[in-house]
């Protein structure tokens, strides 16, 4: 099954999840559902974690696994769908997010508004394919997660940009790991 996420950045999720151990992760951004099955396996090797992941698109032939939900058919940012992520998480759980639907600045901007406030201290949320828009890739992309990061961050949130997360030298998510302080 497919991930469309650079294998180095892989390697970091799994160092991530083995640290961290979260309770739940939600994934926006689902496609195959190739990340969310990586997550899982995590999940299962470190005994603990389940996967909520968000698409717009609903697809046949997403991989099934007790540890993974998919809520699909409505946008990430739907306030109903924030509603049902956040009512499926304990009050006590570890949280951490994955944000990879829509790229544009204002769609991962919403996105860090809604879900940011999910994470709990130490835990992450990881904005994917930061590299776009000159950084260094796709030039002509126009705003994207990175300038939704550097707006979020202007607002005060309670992140900091961590930069051993992109110790294995090529990452798509450049100044793209935010921990919760
Ligand atoms: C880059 S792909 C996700 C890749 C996947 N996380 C992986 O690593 O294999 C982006 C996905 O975001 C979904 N998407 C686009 N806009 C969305 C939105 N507003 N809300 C939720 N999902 C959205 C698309 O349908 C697509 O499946």
């Amino acid at each position: 099954m497919e991930a469309q996420k650079c294998p180095l950045d892989l390697w970091a999720y799994q160092e991530i999840i083995f640290e961290g151990k979260p309770d739940v992760i939600v994934e926006t951004g689902t496609f195959n559902g190739g990340s969310a099955l990586y997550l899982a396996s995590i999940c299962d090797i470190v005994r603990r974690g389940k996967v909520i992941t968000v698409d717009i698109e609903a697809r046949p032939g997403r991989p099934q696994h007790p540890r993974i939900t998919y809520l699909e058919g409505a946008s990430s940012t739907n306030p109903e769908v924030v509603a049902r992520v956040t009512g499926m998480i304990e009050k006590d759980d570890a949280v951490m997010v994955i944000l990879d639907s829509d790229h544009s600045q204002g769609h991962v901007l919403d996105e860090l508004r809604a879900y940011g406030p999910l994470v709990t201290r130490g835990q992450y949320v990881i904005v994917e394919d930061t590299n776009v828009n000159g950084h260094p890739v796709l030039e002509d992309f126009g705003p994207g997660p990175m300038e939704a990061i550097e707006a979020y961050l202007g607002e005060g949130a309670a992140f900091a940009v961590d930069p051993d997360k992109e110790k294995f030298f090529m990452t798509f998510n450049p100044r793209g790991f935010l921990r919760r302080v």
